[in-house]
């Protein structure tokens, strides 16, 4: 709770760059003098050992030769807890110097409880579900003996091709850096040396998610300014937030690979910001330099890696094997490898691993206990989206008596879990299917038919079947979506609508007659304008995890009332992408509406049609903007009142309005404050994202809501690049998505 209110007092009061964490990098004197200490006993060779990462090969005896011999810093996949102490025992007892290895792992979102994908936690704009679900992790991951993860993701993801939207927190720069603040506080917990600590990784630093084309490990184009303000406040704030380490990204951006960017590593990350982490690569993204024909051999791998800022290079191998002679021929100062390897004991040290090496291996399993799996069922249930609710048709009230549970994601254990689940365990998932049965089971008769067996399936044999069950029930529930392995690293697609024969199903049911609930589990955003045409309601939870089951048959049975909104756009058609919020206006903004392209008369006149931003055949009408989500209830906003409409920069603005739940059930809104920047020396965003905030109302209660937004808060790298606010004139919404509300305007001096 204290924590909650912590950072809740953050959210509400300060920007996320300026709420104070625990100080888990203050340059503690001890661990300073240790670091100077045992990097002057080291060798080159054991210097350029802890710059080297391996992917745990399984041989123990062969492992444990390599870092007897001081050859490896840091393990990552292995989390058996007596291998792990195996593999310490030779790095502490075996080597010359007792450095600990640091054991790492893919810990995403949830180590054996599996939370909501990230892209599932951002929906539910709730720091506290995201370091809740942090902690929960850390504490699983830790008790195997892995002290090092590679998260957050705090990428800006506005390409739903892209299959690694998944694992972000979405579109939007300040969503996403408050949803990763709290991840890295979850994982590394009050203190990095607590056992339960793990060092969190911002990663894919930076600007991975503007892959052209969505397609995974593409070029980016990104320039300065956008960097600046677009891709790296998040990465910022997981800095401010105490990240210890960081990942550098496959891309080239601009045309430098992140793996040899000095700018991005050394200017912006250690010079303005004073990270004094660790920056480790991605999988082989330093030898893959010289696939982008940025490196000409290993050599040069290891030269443009390390004078760039790496410290630690995953599994490619290339700093044993070239930095030795490279220090050598002085193309690598030594000086440069000991500030490598001062990071690299620093987070050591830091983590407690000299003090307490070992992991208990007797200690009781901490997996699925009833505290994590609770919190894995608030994670769904606050990161659900309803967005479609026709007649009230949810929740199900006493008057149904017979349900149909149809579809292939209704009983999907593995699938369910989403992307990047190494360690999650689908015997555990409790599926909607079984929730409902078990939890629901003595109020309603429950006809289960899937009509397809997974989400790809195109065998359409079972559709008549299912649709001849269903048409026996009074409510259908249609569990549909995309199988695991559609999204994540690798997996992006051209065509994001619903694969293969679940709209053929949905049609089918819709033919019965009966209401139709289609519940979608999804690693990104769907195209699915026709599958929402075809439901009377439509619930979607981005890949939910272990407790999807629970929540989502307490949701449909209004036990949890849904309160979850939209972290990224939905499109309409994929042709329409990239679409998102934060979009700049343009000399001729695009329009709502288009004319049908049939209504186009035959030798229309070169100019006849006007001239906008729109396409012909699609206006850049969404199917669901940013932000959006509905409740059981409703909500009414009174009208927000300034505390001034002039303000210095100097100045914070106070925005207060009566909230008021008009409906008949208790929910929460998730309320959001946007602001523009209306006249700017370079063209802004047509408003972003400042604030948000839960407010859980009674039905028929209301309340006075406030936001206190810094001026400084405006604050833009401009023409001169230069971080600051220019004066004029601003709008502000306070809305419940992105495309609502009315505009006040305030000035800045
Ligand atoms: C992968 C991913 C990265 C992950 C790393 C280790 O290729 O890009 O996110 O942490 O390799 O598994």
């Amino acid at each position: 709770m204290r924590t909650t209110k912590f950072l809740a007092a953050c959210l509400l009061t300060l920007s996320v760059f300026s709420c104070k964490q625990p100080d888990y990098n203050s340059k503690d004197a001890e661990i300073e003098k240790k670091v100077e200490a045992l990097l002057s006993k080291m060798t080159l060779e054991e210097k350029i050992g802890q710059m080297n990462q391996i992917s745990s090969s399984g041989n123990i005896e062969e492992m444990s030769e390599l870092i007897k011999k001081g050859e490896i810093g840091s393990i990552l996949n292995e989390v058996d807890p007596v291998r792990v102490n195996q593999l310490q025992r030779a790095a502490v007892e075996g080597s010359r110097l007792g450095i600990p290895v640091l054991i790492a792992r893919d810990v995403i979102h949830g180590f054996k409880t599996i939370f909501p994908i990230p892209l599932g936690q951002a929906a539910s704009f709730d720091p506290e579900i995201a370091r809740e679900g942090a902690r929960v992790a850390a504490v699983e991951a830790s008790s195997v003996g892995v002290r090092w993860t590679f998260a957050p993701m705090i990428d800006i993801s506005r390409d739903p091709r892209w299959g690694r939207i998944a694992e972000s927190c979405g579109e939007d720069p300040y969503l996403t850096a408050v949803m990763g603040a709290a991840m890295v506080k979850g994982f590394q917990g009050d203190s990095l040396n607590d056992p339960t600590a793990i060092a969190a990784c911002a990663k894919h630093f930076v600007g991975y998610g503007a892959a052209e084309g969505g397609r995974d490990y593409n070029s980016t184009f990104i320039s300065e300014r956008n960097l600046r303000n677009i891709y790296l406040p998040s990465f910022e704030a997981a800095e401010a937030a105490g990240a210890a380490t960081f990942m550098t990204s496959f891309n080239d951006n601009d045309g430098v690979p992140s793996t040899g960017n000095k700018f991005i590593l050394r200017d912006v990350l250690r010079g303005e910001w004073g990270f004094d982490g660790i920056v480790v690569t991605d999988w082989n993204s330093a030898r893959e330099m010289i696939n982008h024909g940025f490196a000409a051999d290993d050599k040069d791998v290891a030269e443009k890696s390390v004078n760039a800022g790496v410290d630690m290079e995953m599994v490619s191998y290339t700093f044993v094997k070239q930095l030795p002679e490279l220090v050598k021929e002085g193309k690598v100062k030594e000086s440069v490898i000991d500030e490598a390897v001062r990071n690299i004991l620093r987070v050591k040290f830091r983590l407690g691993l000299f003090d307490n090496p070992y992991v208990d291996e007797n200690k009781p399993s901490v997996f699925y206990n009833k505290e994590h799996l609770a919190a894995a069922k608030r994670a769904v249930e606050e990161s659900t989206i309803l967005l479609k609710n026709e007649n009230a048709v949810l929740p199900l009230g006493s008057n149904v008596r017979t349900i149909a549970v149809v579809g292939p994601m209704a009983n999907a254990p593995h699938d369910q879990m989403g992307t990047w689940v190494f360690d999650g365990d689908k015997t555990h998932t409790q599926t909607p299917l079984a929730a409902l049965k078990a939890m629901y089971g003595d109020k309603v008769n429950i006809i289960y038919e899937p009509g397809l067996t997974f989400s790809r399936d195109t065998n359409a044999e079972g559709i008549r079947k299912a649709a001849a069950a269903a048409a026996r029930a009074d409510v259908i529930l249609a569990f549909l979506g995309e199988e695991a392995i559609l999204s994540g690293e690798a997996h992006s697609l051209a065509d994001i609508s619903l694969k293969g024969a679940q709209t053929q199903l949905l049609e089918a049911l819709e033919n019965t007659g009966k209401p139709v609930v289609s519940i979608i589990m999804a690693g990104r955003p769907l195209t699915i304008a026709h599958e929402v045409e075809l439901s009377d309601a439509v619930l979607y939870s981005f890949h939910p995890g272990t407790m999807g089951g629970p929540a989502l048959a307490d949701l449909i049975f209004g036990k949890a009332v849904p309160s979850g909104k939209t972290p990224v756009t939905f499109v309409q058609h994929v042709g329409q992408v990239p679409l998102y919020y934060a979009h700049h206006n343009t000399g001729r903004p695009a329009r709502k509406g288009v004319k049908p392209l049939a209504e186009l008369p035959l030798e229309a006149g070169q100019t006849s049609e006007g001239s906008n931003s729109s396409y012909m055949d699609y206006s850049v009408e969404l199917l669901f903007p940013f932000g959006y989500g509905l409740s059981y209830t409703t909500f009414s906003y009174g009208t927000p009142k300034l505390s001034a409409t002039e303000l210095a920069k100097n100045d914070v603005l106070k925005v207060s309005f009566e909230l008021a739940n008009t409906g008949k059930y208790e929910a929460t809104e998730i309320v959001q404050l946007y602001v523009q920047d209306k006249v700017a020396s370079v063209t802004r965003p047509v408003k972003e994202l400042k604030r948000f905030t839960r407010v859980t109302l009674k039905p028929g209660e209301k309340r006075m809501v406030e936001f206190e937004l810094p001026i400084a808060d405006l604050a833009f790298w401009n023409i001169d690049m230069k971080k600051v606010v220019e004066p004029g004139e601003f709008a502000l919404w306070v809305a419940a998505d992105s495309e609502s509300g009315e505009p006040l305007t305030f000035t800045v001096k």
